[in-house]
């Protein structure tokens, strides 16, 4: 039996796709703890078949299965959250769900003593920021009910660490794209878009001059730091994790007209639109995660159009 159990709420997930296979070769027992109203069964099928995953199909409002499924558990992930279109949508669904969740899981990790947990932050804790690229110790005005979560999340950590001495990580994950995402994912669903229109042979349309930025970061490249934030010898702190490149709505749209292969130009749409722009310092993730992007856009955006292909 390894000695290593992780708890991985939300393990039914997009990033936990790509995260799972990376604890298994690295000898984790991996214990899901998904309602799976997001998950992607069969890929949790296949997992389940071998001895060292399990389902555990509960939600994390409920802190008494949270407590039960993290008995025995040396390491805690925690991921279950409803996203940011649906907090705006339902915010009391969401605060139910992420801040009870966010409770659930941190109060029952240090009950248990694990040794370390690990929690996805967002970079939209941060609001709009004011200056690139965006450091941890950056002013955090989160704006919806889902960022306000993520924040509030974070602080409970430190509640937490000086409480009970729980040792954690909160990761700050920029705009995260790559094979598996559902399509209406709220940042990053104009890539799909464009790639859509540009298979039809049609050019992707930009609002204003697409200038607005965002910082895209490949999911092999985070999972790894997901990874590496369970194992660090520092801890204890909020890690921005993204590529410190801003990538223009307009330079994104040449990146896939390039990768999808097709001559046409985007076509402009001339009106107002908030230009807000989006970089991760990503010093603190070298330093404590020895972390690094290995994953250019051009790169990522070639190979999503090469296992997206119909
Ligand atoms: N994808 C991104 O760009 C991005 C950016 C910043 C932060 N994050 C964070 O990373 C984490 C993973 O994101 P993802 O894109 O893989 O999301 P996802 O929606 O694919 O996965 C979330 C999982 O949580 C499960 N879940 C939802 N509500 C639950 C509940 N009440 N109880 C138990 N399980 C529940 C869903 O079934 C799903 O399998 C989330 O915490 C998300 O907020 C993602």
């Amino acid at each position: 039996m390894p000695d290593k159990t992780v708890l991985f709420t939300g393990g039914g997930g997009f990033i936990a796709g790509h995260v799972v296979p990376l604890l298994l070769e690295r000898g984790y027992r991996v214990r899901i703890l998904d309602n799976m109203t997001r998950g992607n069964r069969e890929r949790v099928a296949e997992w389940t078949e071998t001895a060292d995953v399990e389902l555990v199909e509960k939600d994390v409002r409920y802190g008494g299965a949270v407590r039960e499924a993290t008995r025995g558990c040396t390491h805690v992930i925690h991921f279950a959250t409803v996203s940011i279109n649906k907090s705006i949508a339902d915010p009391h669904e969401s605060i139910d769900i992420n801040m009870t969740g966010n409770h659930n899981v941190f109060a029952a990790a240090a009950d248990e003593g694990v040794r370390r947990v690990v929690f996805a932050s967002s970079a939209s804790v941060y609001g709009e920021p004011q200056r690139l690229p965006m450091h941890e110790d950056d002013e955090l005005r989160p704006l919806t009910p889902y960022c306000i979560s993520k924040r509030a999340g974070e602080d409970l950590l430190g509640f937490y660490e000086r409480h009970k001495g729980i040792s954690w990580n909160a990761l700050r994950f920029f705009n995260v794209y790559g094979p598996g995402q559902k399509i209406e994912a709220y940042y990053t669903s104009v890539i799909n878009h464009f790639i859509e229109r540009l298979r039809a042979g049609l050019p992707p349309v930009i609002d204003g001059r697409g200038e607005q930025s965002m910082d895209f970061v490949h999911v092999h490249d985070l999972a790894r730091s997901v990874v590496l934030a369970l194992e660090s010898g520092r801890a204890n702190v909020p890690i921005n994790i993204g590529t410190g490149v801003d990538t223009s709505i307009a330079s994104l749209a040449k990146i896939l007209i390039d990768a999808v292969g097709v001559d046409v130009q985007p076509r402009f749409n001339p009106r107002d639109v908030l230009v807000s722009r989006r970089a991760a310092d990503i010093s603190r993730a070298r330093e404590i995660l020895g972390w690094q992007p290995e994953i250019s856009v051009e790169q990522g955006m070639a190979e999503l159009v090469r296992k997206t292909a119909p």
